[in-house]
């Protein structure tokens, strides 16, 4: 398994994730612009993970709204996948919002993407509500999902045995 290691997203990150967002989220994926507005957004928490050559991999992030963490995005590189590289993120940016005082992580997936939907769900999102036509290229629906409260018994345990499970593949 790649073990990995994040630091926080800078500005010279920016090109380089520009190469997976056009593949991860096509035509209406976000801009560089986009991403230099959440590097000065106060609210915003975005990580990034650089390979052994410095290549960015993978990168997510999520905003602190008022003690809930909305997730806004979250991919991994082509070629990279399925490697446990968004389950470490995810156990990293839990561990960052446990230290904000954020009680639940939501965010919206599009109804149709089951692996994101099949990660999220494990790690503990339920899907609450639908977004009617959210995405305007295809006119998809939204998942809306949440987690329970994270500093919960319940959440700690699943995320204290998908650690585990990981921890295992080393
Ligand atoms: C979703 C995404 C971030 C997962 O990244 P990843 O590093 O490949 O995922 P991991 O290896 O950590 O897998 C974690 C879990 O995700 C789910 N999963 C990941 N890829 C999957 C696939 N192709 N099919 C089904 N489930 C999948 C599984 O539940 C998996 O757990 P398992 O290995 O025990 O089955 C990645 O596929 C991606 O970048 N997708 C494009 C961008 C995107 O859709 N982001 C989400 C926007 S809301």
């Amino acid at each position: 398994m790649i073990k990995i290691k994040l630091e926080e997203l800078k500005k010279e990150h920016i090109p380089s994730i520009m190469e997976i967002e056009s593949v991860s989220f096509g035509k209406y994926h976000w801009t560089e612009k986009s991403f230099l507005t959440e590097i000065d957004n106060k609210l915003s928490n975005y990580y990034v993970y650089k390979d052994e050559t410095g290549k960015v991999i993978s990168y997510c992030g999520f905003w602190n709204i008022l003690g809930e963490g909305h997730i806004t995005t979250f991919a991994v590189r082509e070629g990279y996948k399925r490697n446990k590289i968004a389950e470490q993120m995810m156990l990293y940016i839990i561990e960052k919002a446990k230290a904000l005082d954020i009680k639940w992580f939501t965010l919206e997936v599009r109804a149709s993407n089951l692996p994101a939907i099949n990660f999220y769900t494990k790690y503990g999102f339920e899907t609450s509500g639908i977004r009617e036509k959210y995405y305007q290229d295809n006119n998809e629906d939204a998942l809306i999902m949440w987690t329970p409260d994270i500093q919960s018994d319940k959440f700690n345990v699943l995320i204290a045995n998908n650690r585990k499970n990981i921890e295992a593949l080393n």
